[in-house]
Order: C-alpha cells, then structure tokens, then sequence
C-alpha cells in the first residue's frame, strides 16, 4: 500500500526512542527516573473525577452539541471574568478534544494549499506537522535567547510573505516556558491584523505561571485566536479537553469544521471539567503550582551548577531548556547514552526544531527525585 506523500513531512517524536528504551530498562528492573514526558506527577484533582463518575453514573455518555455544552462554556466564560476581569461572550467558546482539537481547527480554517504559517523554532513540533497535514508550510523562526526564545512583531515584519497567513505563539512556552508579556502581544495582534492575517496564541500553559501574575491575551482584544486546555494547568491530560476562543465572526465557520472533524468533545469530560473552576479544586492546583515552582527553582539551581546554561529563566509550564553545548557533542547522542548508563530519561533539542544543542528537561516529579537524577547526571559526566 502507498501512503499519502503528506506522510513524508511528518517527522516522529525523537524522544519516543528514548521513552521506548527507557520502558525497555524499567520492564528489565532499572528505576528509570522521567524528566522526558510532558504531564506532571499529579493525578487528576479528585473533584474534577468524581463529577466524571457521576456523569457516567447517569448515562451523560452521548454526543454533546459540536461546540460543548453550554454549561460549560459559560463556565468557561465565568473564568476568564472572575480570575482576569475579561468579559468572554460563551458563544465565541468552541470546546474541543484537548488544545490539539482547538489548534486542529484554527488551522484548518486559516491554512490553504501554500499557505505559510509563522511559529518558533524551538516550539511544539505537532504544530509543523498540523500545518504540512493541511497543505501549508510552516516558517520556523529561529528565536534565541535575545528575545526569551519568543517570536515578537519584529520578528512578523521580517518573515511575513503574500503567502502567510497566520503567526502562532505559545505562553507560557513549550519547550522554553518563557512568557510574552502583553504588550509583545499587542504588538503581535497589530503586526498580524495589519497584514490581514491573524495571530493565534496557545494559552495550555496558562495558570503554571511563577512569580508573575495569571494573564490572558483575551484581555488584549477580540481580534486574536485563544487556544487553551483542561490538560495541563487542570491536570487532565487523558480525558482530552480544551478550547479555542475565537473572533465572533469565526464561530459559524469554526462549528462547521467542528462538526466534521470531531462530531463533538467527550462527553463525560465535559460534565467532569465543570468541578475544575469550583473553589476546592482550584485549592488543590493552587497548591500544586507552588510545588511546581519549587521543583522549577530546585532543578535550574542543580543543572546550573552541572555546566547547564538556562539561557531565558523559564516563568511558566514545568520545563527548562537546557544549553547543552559544553558537552561537545549534540543533545540527543547525550541523552541516549544518560539513559544508556545512568537510567535519567530527558528530551533532546531535536525534537523542537533546530537547536540540537539543547535539551528540555520536564520538572514533573518531586523535588527528591529531581536532586537523585541531577546527582546521576554528575555520576554520567565525572565518569567522562
Ligand atoms: C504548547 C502545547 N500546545 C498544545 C498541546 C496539546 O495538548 P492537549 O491536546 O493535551 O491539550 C501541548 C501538549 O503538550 C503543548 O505543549
């Protein structure tokens, strides 16, 4: 059988190798310790899976409309007002399997055959591929340290071309966790609006913020695409759920792709997300985002002073990106031999782009754990 030619552009995950081998070794007996998968520790807050249970438990088991329930997107709604004083119209809420379903749909209602979209290089690889799925091209800006390894409005002036359609941004980042403050996001709308496209920003991270306030670009304005999620600031990666917040003249056309691509969200995670903005689960995470913070200032003191540079300080999500270049060789050979001899699974550059000196390091397990695999980490280096 011939696969579709779309297929060549679709580059597999690097770090399932290592996942892969690192499975190999703990089915073998080795105590493996995981810096490398994008989801925390925690389990989902029990408020949140006892209101899952008792969906199921009374039959909330079929097709929802294509846009979620409206309870839920009002309650969405109630959010953005009560926690940053932002009046959300629920109609301009389209809930979706998880950011992946909302960032799914805003590219399939911006990207035509060429079409170019502009994101960072490093950035969340499924983006590329998404774009090359539709038939467009992704323009992978290369941004460093100079601008906390985010993409700015100059940045849009440079690399904009008849054929662009849309830039999309991450902030909090993966895999940098570096933050755009709101005026770079003005900045960004203005540049992207001026030139008759659109900007989009992936929120998934919103909430996992350290040492600053929680903000939203929905303060900004409606003329933006807000992607957003109940995977990683409500711990809810498995029950596949998030949203897209869009301009109101959007909306029609977004529910029909809605329609046809998912027929609806998860029913039982619809019903289930609604305890996620009570007060006891907001305690709960709450508590967790300080233990997050303490993982984050535990991990980066340790890798600095293992010769890791951590060139942008992360302010948000649960990762760091690691400057790797004083090991003399590139990222991934790294981490195949630190599995290989010392049972420390991280993420290589590769995987988001073109700085394969780098390596992101995900800080979901206890601080314990965190000081074990950096003393590892010496044992692999002073070992030569
Ligand atoms: C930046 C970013 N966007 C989107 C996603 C997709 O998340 P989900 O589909 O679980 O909401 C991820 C997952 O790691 C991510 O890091």
């Amino acid at each position: 059988m011939r696969y579709a030619q779309r297929l060549s552009h679709i580059e597999p995950f690097h770090v399932m190798r290592i996942l892969e081998a690192a499975q190999q070794m703990q089915a073998a007996g080795l105590n493996v310790i995981h810096l490398e998968v994008g989801e925390p520790d925690f389990p989902t807050p029990q408020p949140i899976v006892e209101a899952g249970l008792k969906a199921l438990a009374e039959g909330k088991t079929l097709y929802t409309g294509a846009c979620g329930i409206p309870q839920l997107r009002e309650a969405i709604a109630r959010f953005y007002q009560t926690r940053f004083n932002v009046i959300v119209d629920p109609a301009r809420i389209i809930v979706t399997p998880g950011a992946s379903g909302a960032l799914q749909l805003i590219l399939a209602l911006l990207v035509d055959q060429d079409s170019e979209v502009l994101l960072t290089d490093p950035g969340y690889p499924c983006n590329r591929h998404l774009v090359s799925l539709l038939g467009g091209t992704s323009v992978n800006v290369p941004v460093g340290a100079d601008t906390r390894f985010q993409l700015l409005a100059p940045h849009i002036e440079q690399h904009w071309h008849d054929k662009t359609v849309a830039a999309l941004v991450a902030s909090p980042a993966n895999p940098t966790g570096t933050v755009l403050e709101p005026t770079e996001i003005k900045a960004l709308a203005q540049a992207c609006n001026a030139r008759g496209g659109a900007l989009i920003v992936d929120e998934i991270y919103q909430g996992l913020v350290y040492g600053r306030p929680h903000e939203t670009a929905l303060a900004l304005g409606e003329d933006l695409f807000v992607v957003n999620s109940f995977s990683k600031y409500f711990q809810m990666t498995g029950w596949r759920l998030g949203w897209l917040v869009s301009p109101p003249e959007h909306v029609a056309a977004l529910e029909k792709l809605a329609q046809n691509l998912f027929l609806a969200p998860p029913t039982a995670a619809q019903w289930a997300a609604l305890a996620a903005f009570e007060p006891a689960t907001l305690a709960i995470i709450e508590a967790r985002r300080q233990e997050l913070d303490n993982r984050r200032q535990c991990l980066q003191g340790a890798l600095a002073q293992l010769g890791f540079g951590i060139p942008a300080t992360p302010q948000g999500a649960f990762y760091l990106w690691a400057d790797a270049g004083h090991l003399g060789r590139p990222a991934a050979h790294f981490c195949e031999d630190l599995l290989a001899a010392q049972a420390v699974a991280v993420t290589p550059g590769d995987d988001f782009g073109s700085q394969i000196n780098f390596l992101r390091f995900a800080y979901t397990q206890p601080t314990h754990i965190l000081e074990e695999a950096c003393n590892r980490i010496h044992n692999y280096l002073i070992s030569g």
